[in-house]
C-alpha cells in the first residue's frame, strides 16, 4: 500500500516515523515539501511538486500535515475530489472550510479523517463518532491548546515571562508557525469548532466564536492567582442553552478540585457532559510530534481498514 505526505516538520516526521515502526507494509511513497534548502534523511523520497502525490494513481491515501491552511485547502480540495482519503492534522483548514470539505467528499467519494487536528494524541473525535453517537451531550468543554497550557504552566510553575515562556513552547515544537494563532485563542476556538460540528452537529465558524487569548496575562496576576492555589487556564466551551449552542474561549480562574486544575504543561483536556452518562475527561497530550503523529497513523490505520465508512457519518446522519 503506497501513500503520500505533504509536509514534514513536527507533525510530519512524527508520523511518518511511527508509520515506518508500526506499519512496515505502509509504503510513503512521495513526501513533499517546500524548502530546497533544508537537509533531510537521504532516504526520504522527497519531491517539490504536489502532482506527484495528487495525481499519481498508485496513492489512495494521503496524510497533510502543512503548516499553510490556504494551501492546503486547496490541495485537500484536490485530493477528495480524486476520491482519495485524506488524512490531516491542519485544524484551522478543517475548522474554516468543514461543510465544504464534507460535501466535497461526499460527492466525489473521497473521505476526509482529522483526529490529529484536535487535541494531539486524545481520540476525542472517533469517541465522538462512536461512543457518544448514543448520548444527549449538553456540553463539551475543555483545555484544547498545548502551547497556552505550557506557557501559563511555566509562568505558574517557574515564575518566568510570558514571552520567555511562549519561546520555549516554540522551540518544543508545540506552538504554530504563526504563534498568534495559539495565544490569541484562535487555534482553540478552530478546535472547539470541530468538536462542536461533531458533537452536537451544527457548524459554528471559528469567527463565530467569542475568543480572547492569554496576551495580557503577566507573571503578576499568575503570581495573585497562586496565593489562593487557584490557576489560569485556557478554557474552550461550546453548550446547549436553551436549545442554542453558545461558544467561547477565554481565561478563566480554576481552583483544586475543577478537573482541569492539575491538567499542566501542553496536556490538554476534554469534559464530555451528557445527559445519560454525566461528565466524563478525557486528557492526554496535545501537541507534539509523536503523540500527534500517533493520532495520524490511527486515521491512517482507519482509513486502510477494511471498514469503509465514510468518517463523516455521525449520529445526526442517521
Ligand atoms: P511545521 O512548521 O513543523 O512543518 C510544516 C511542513 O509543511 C514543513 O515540512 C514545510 O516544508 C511544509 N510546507 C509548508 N508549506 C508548504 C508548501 N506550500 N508546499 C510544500 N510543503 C510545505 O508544522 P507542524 O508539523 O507543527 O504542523 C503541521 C500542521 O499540523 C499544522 O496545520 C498544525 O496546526 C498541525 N498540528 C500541529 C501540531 C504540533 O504539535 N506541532 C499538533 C497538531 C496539529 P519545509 O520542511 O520545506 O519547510
Ligand atoms: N499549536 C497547537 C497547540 C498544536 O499548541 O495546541 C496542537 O494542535
Amino acid at each position: 500500500m503506497k501513500i503520500g505526505l505533504i509536509g514534514y516538520g513536527c507533525v510530519g516526521k512524527g508520523s511518518y516515523q511511527i508509520l515506518k515502526e508500526k506499519y512496515p507494509s505502509v509504503i510513503v511513497d512521495k513526501v513533499l515539501v517546500k524548502d530546497k534548502t533544508k537537509e533531510r534523511p537521504s532516504d526520504l523520497p522527497i519531491t517539490f511538486d504536489v502532482e506527484d502525490i495528487i495525481s499519481n494513481p498508485e496513492i489512495d491515501l494521503v496524510i497533510e500535515a502543512l503548516d499553510d491552511a490556504e494551501t492546503a485547502f486547496i490541495y485537500a480540495l484536490e485530493i477528495l475530489q480524486q476520491g482519495k482519503a485524506l488524512v490531516t492534522a491542519n485544524k484551522k483548514m478543517v475548522a474554516e472550510n468543514l461543510p465544504l470539505l464534507i460535501s466535497t467528499s461526499r460527492e466525489y467519494g473521497g473521505r476526509i479523517f482529522y483526529e490529529a487536528a484536535v487535541c494531539g494524541s486524545i481520540p476525542i473525535i472517533q469517541n465522538l463518532n462512536s461512543y457518544y453517537r448514543s448520548e444527549k451531550i449538553k456540553s463539551i468543554s475543555g483545555i484544547l491548546n498545548g502551547s497556552t497550557n505550557y506557557i501559563l504552566t511555566l509562568m505558574y510553575d517557574e515564575g518566568i515571562s510570558y514571552k520567555k515562556a511562549l519561546k520555549e513552547a516554540q522551540n518544543k515544537g508545540f506552538a504554530e508557525s504563526d504563534p498568534t494563532l495559539d495565544v490569541e485563542g484562535y487555534d482553540a476556538a478552530n478546535k472547539l469548532s470541530i468538536l462542536c460540528y461533531e458533537a452536537f452537529g451544527e457548524y459554528v465558524a471559528p469567527d463565530n466564536i467569542t475568543c480572547s487569548g492569554i496576551t495580557t496575562i503577566t507573571t503578576a496576576t499568575i503570581e495573585l492567582t497562586k496565593q489562593e492555589n487557584k490557576k489560569i487556564k485556557l478554557i474552550a466551551r461550546g453548550e446547549l442553552q436553551n436549545g442554542k449552542l453558545v461558544t467561547s474561549v477565554k481565561p478563566e480562574i480554576v481552583a483544586p478540585g475543577n478537573p482541569l486544575y492539575n491538567i499542566d504543561n501542553e496536556n490538554n483536556s476534554v469534559l464530555i457532559e451528557g445527559e445519560y452518562a454525566g461528565i466524563q475527561q478525557l486528557s492526554g497530550k496535545g501537541a507534539g510530534s509523536l503523540p500527534t503523529g500517533l493520532a495520524v497513523v490511527g486515521d491512517v490505520a482507519k482509513a486502510l481498514s477494511a471498514n469503509k465508512e465514510p468518517h463523516v457519518v455521525t449520529i445526526h446522519d442517521l
